[in-house]
């Protein structure tokens, strides 16, 4: 049967899978930093610039309305700032976790330029606006965002096509998307990577986080979710077009990018 959505141990539906998403992020947020990059030897910093660098045109527009959903501790969103010109219209970064957005906001709010009396360090210097919002209901406008991005939180949605679909709904015609999740490569390499994934990593989560769930969850899900055929494809479905996989290092991950189309 095709995968759905996340399904996490124990929930009976898409309401219950949300809600074990959302306690598991707020419950290993304090560690999560130091887990992602132990995890993946730091690989996971260079993923974030490629894919910010892949938006590169829309983020050097100072008027870009930009959305990074799922951002949890703000890294991604970080990269993505880094792009932004002095000035620019402030990022929005979303999560339904709060333990996870209050660590992001911490580095990619507007406090982080304040000096202790209170005046900017770096007058114009680019931000981000923390957002505690659902990625299946947003609470944006249709048609509103010029750029979406994610990273490594779409794969954890109760609901694939509708989170696909709630990124169509309030992205601007022409706008784009860009999905950056973990996939299973193949050959030899997919499977001495399979080991790592599926053995040692969830023992090294457990022993850092002290709990055996999260990091077991992480490869299941990444096992039960679709290949990059099936995910284009759904895109198609929802009406994106110019839909493209962009594997990186050796397929371990991969950046989805598509646009919805533009009125002509
Ligand atoms: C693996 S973390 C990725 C965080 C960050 N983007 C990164 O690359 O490190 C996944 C994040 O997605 C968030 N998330 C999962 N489902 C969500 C939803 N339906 N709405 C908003 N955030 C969600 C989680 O709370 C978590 O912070």
């Amino acid at each position: 049967m095709p995968a759905t959505g996340a399904k996490p141990a124990g929930a009976a539906d898409e309401a219950s899978a949300a809600e074990a998403v959302r306690q598991m992020f707020d419950s290993i947020a304090p560690r999560y930093d130091l887990l992602n990059h132990l995890l993946s030897a730091n690989i996971d910093r260079l993923w974030w610039r490629r894919t910010a660098h892949t938006f590169r045109p829309v983020l050097a527009r100072p008027e870009a309305a930009i959305l990074d959903i799922c951002c949890g501790t703000g890294d991604l969103t970080m990269a993505l700032l880094k792009l932004r010109p002095n000035g620019s219209r402030p990022i929005l970064a979303g999560d339904f976790a709060r333990a996870m957005l209050t660590r992001g906001a911490q580095k990619f709010g507007a406090s982080r330029f304040r000096k202790s009396n209170g005046r900017h360090q770096q007058p114009g210097a680019p931000f981000a606006i923390p957002l505690e919002s659902d990625a299946l209901h947003l609470p944006l406008r249709d048609r509103s965002l010029d750029l979406i991005v994610t990273a490594f939180g779409f794969r954890n949605l109760a609901n694939y096509d509708a989170g696909l679909r709630e990124f169509y709904r309030v992205l601007n015609p022409g706008g784009q998307l860009g999905i950056l999740e973990f996939s299973e490569p193949g050959g030899l390499i997919g499977k001495a990577y399979a080991v790592y994934f599926r053995r040692i990593l969830p023992a090294i989560g457990q022993m850092i986080c002290g709990k055996n769930g999260p990091y077991n969850y992480l490869p299941t899900s990444v096992g039960n979710f679709p290949s990059p055929n099936s995910l284009l494809q759904m895109m198609r479905s929802a009406g994106f077009v110019d839909c493209c996989w962009q594997p990186y290092t050796f397929g371990i991950a991969g950046l989805y990018t598509a646009m919805r189309p533009p009125v002509v």
